[in-house]
């Protein structure tokens, strides 16, 4: 039988002799025949609706493609996965929430899929606000019990992506200046390593391995269950937001107001975020959420240079942290979170704000729409977060590499038709918008925050210059024969 295939051959393996592939019988076969140690684990195949359950993803552009998906119930049979997938040498990808859209992914073919599906149990210490959750616990499963116990914690923008995907990069979101970054709560991880060996990683165990999976995670093994740090709840977990519509004519005086918050004047509390919007109605407008998590007064105070623009005021009302995610714009999140679209995404870290670079790329953005109905879906988000708290922490102390960044600028492209009808159009135009953003972030190249990659980048662009040699180091010596490699792949020398 296959599963008796032992785990040492695997050892054995001389990096650059390379076995022929398996075909897709095979590989079906490995993993049909293996016993696992939970009746829960579920295999599926291409064609069914398991399979589908278990790999359908947010973005479909450059996505990876398996013969078979593994749904372990047990962290046993996560570890069983990887060593029969590298013992056969089956390129493999585990997945949380399936919200990466890194391009990188697209490079696995005819692999397996980890699905951590069911590893989505929410465990909180109500005293002391430790939280451990599964490896593909999604933001929408902790917001009510993370609330209910008297805690919050940075949860990004977004409801549906997996919070361990998302914290292996980085973890990144508003009020960033008073809960920092996903990566700054967290205590230890449970992981599965290329050996299939179980181990927990923390300042105390494996402390080289916890830096390296704080900011290049997805790098060094599959996470089956992470541990983190709550924050007691802030101003009672209400939250003040002021939402509006510019039309064309107040860009120029929205984006000079929106440069009069770099320097100092980020306070913790705010967040700022814009998007360029095609409207069936109303044409091409940038969409505003102005945030605030502290009393009214304050919040009115921080909106009013906003109003005295005049937008289209769509509302300012305060959100119950829980609530916020999943209400804001009138519940758009439930639409960005839908699975399938294609997404085409190129991203720019920045520590200064520059109105002159925002106003030229969204008026470009305008002449796009006009020039592609097809891709009007698409946008540019510029979303300001503060970052005290994050540069309270060393540099040293993780391998995240851009602690000094206040806006994150997405460059979203979605269309209708082929992945292929618009990639040579939007590549070019992602990249030229990449470069001008890039000339007025601040830093000395392009920073891109690894969750958010298109994948084309440097390695320096990725993952900074000053962290490589010790992440490569590390990569070397956890995972020599790189079988995580599908996400942003690390070298195991550099330079
Ligand atoms: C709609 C949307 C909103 C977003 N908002 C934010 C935001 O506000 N802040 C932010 O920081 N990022 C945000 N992101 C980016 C996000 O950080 C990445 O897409 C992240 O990789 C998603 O993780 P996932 O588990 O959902 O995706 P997956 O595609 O399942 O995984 C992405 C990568 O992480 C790895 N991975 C996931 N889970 C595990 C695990 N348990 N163990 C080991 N490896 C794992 C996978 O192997 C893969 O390489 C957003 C993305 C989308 C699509
Ligand atoms: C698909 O997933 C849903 C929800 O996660 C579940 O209820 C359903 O049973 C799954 N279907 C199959 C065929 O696995
Ligand atoms: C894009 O390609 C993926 C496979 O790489 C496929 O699953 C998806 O259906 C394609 N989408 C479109 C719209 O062609
Ligand atoms: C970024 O801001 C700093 C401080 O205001 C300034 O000195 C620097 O010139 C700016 N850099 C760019 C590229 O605009
Ligand atoms: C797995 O890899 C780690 C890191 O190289 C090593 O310490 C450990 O001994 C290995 N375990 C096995 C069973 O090979």
């Amino acid at each position: 039988m296959w599963f008796s295939l032992p785990a040492l051959l695997a050892g054995l393996a001389l990096p650059g002799v390379h076995a022929a592939a398996l075909s897709r019988s095979d590989i079906q076969t490995v993993f049909s025949g293996a016993q696992w140690s939970s009746a829960g684990t579920i295999v599926s195949f291409p064609g069914s609706d398991s399979f589908t359950n278990a790999t359908e993803r947010w973005s479909v552009f450059h996505q990876p493609t398996y013969a078979a998906s593994v749904s372990p119930a047990t962290e046993a049979d996560v570890a069983k996965a990887v060593t029969l997938a590298t013992s056969h040498r089956i390129p493999f990808l585990a997945t949380g929430g399936r919200h990466g859209y890194t391009t990188t992914l697209g490079e696995l073919h005819n692999g397996l899929a980890i699905d951590l599906g069911q590893l989505n149990t929410v465990n909180i210490d109500k005293s002391t606000g430790v939280m451990t959750i599964g490896g593909a616990v999604r933001f929408s499963d902790i917001y009510n019990p993370v609330f209910e116990a008297g805690y919050e914690i940075q949860t990004g923008t977004c409801s549906c992506p997996g919070m361990v995907g998302v914290t292996l990069g980085g973890g990144v979101g508003p009020w960033a200046g008073v809960h920092g970054l996903d990566i700054d709560a967290l205590l230890s991880l449970r992981v599965v390593t290329a050996n299939g060996t179980v181990i927990d990683v923390s300042d105390n165990s494996n402390p080289d391995l916890f830096w390296a999976m704080r900011g290049a995670g997805a790098n060094f093994g599959v996470v089956t269950s992470a541990t983190y740090q709550l924050q007691p709840l802030v101003n009672d977990g209400q939250i003040w937001v002021a939402e509006a519509i510019l039309t064309p004519d107040l860009f120029s005086n929205y984006f000079k107001l929106v440069e009069t918050y770099d320097g100092g004047n980020l306070k913790p509390e705010m967040a700022i975020i814009q998007a360029g919007v095609y409207d069936d109605a109303a044409g091409f407008v940038i969409a505003v959420t102005w945030s605030y998590l502290g009393p009214e007064d304050k919040a009115n105070e921080f909106f009013k240079p906003l109003l005295d623009l005049n937008p289209i005021v769509l509302g300012i009302q305060n959100y119950q942290w829980n609530n916020v995610i999943q209400s804001v714009s009138g519940g758009s999140d439930a639409q960005r979170c839908i699975d399938g679209a294609i997404n085409s995404i190129y991203t720019i870290d920045a520590k200064n704000f520059s109105a002159a670079t925002y106003e030229t790329a969204y008026a470009e953005l305008g002449a796009f729409y006009e020039a592609h109905p097809e891709a009007r879906g698409s946008t540019i988000q510029i979303s300001i977060f503060p970052n005290q708290a994050a540069l309270a922490v060393p540099d040293d102390r993780t391998a995240y590499p851009w602690r000094e960044t206040k806006a994150y600028i997405d460059l979203i492209f979605t269309w209708t038709g082929t992945n292929q009808s618009l990639e040579k159009t939007t590549d070019a135009l992602g990249r030229q918008w990449r470069s001008t953003f890039a000339a007025t972030s601040g830093y000395p190249g392009l920073a891109a925050y690894v969750n958010s990659a298109h994948g084309d980048e440097s390695l320096e662009s990725r993952y900074g210059a000053n962290k490589l040699p010790r992440l490569a180091a590390l990569k070397k010596t956890w995972d020599p024969n790189n079988v995580f490699r599908f996400n942003n792949k690390l070298p195991t020398k550099y330079p």
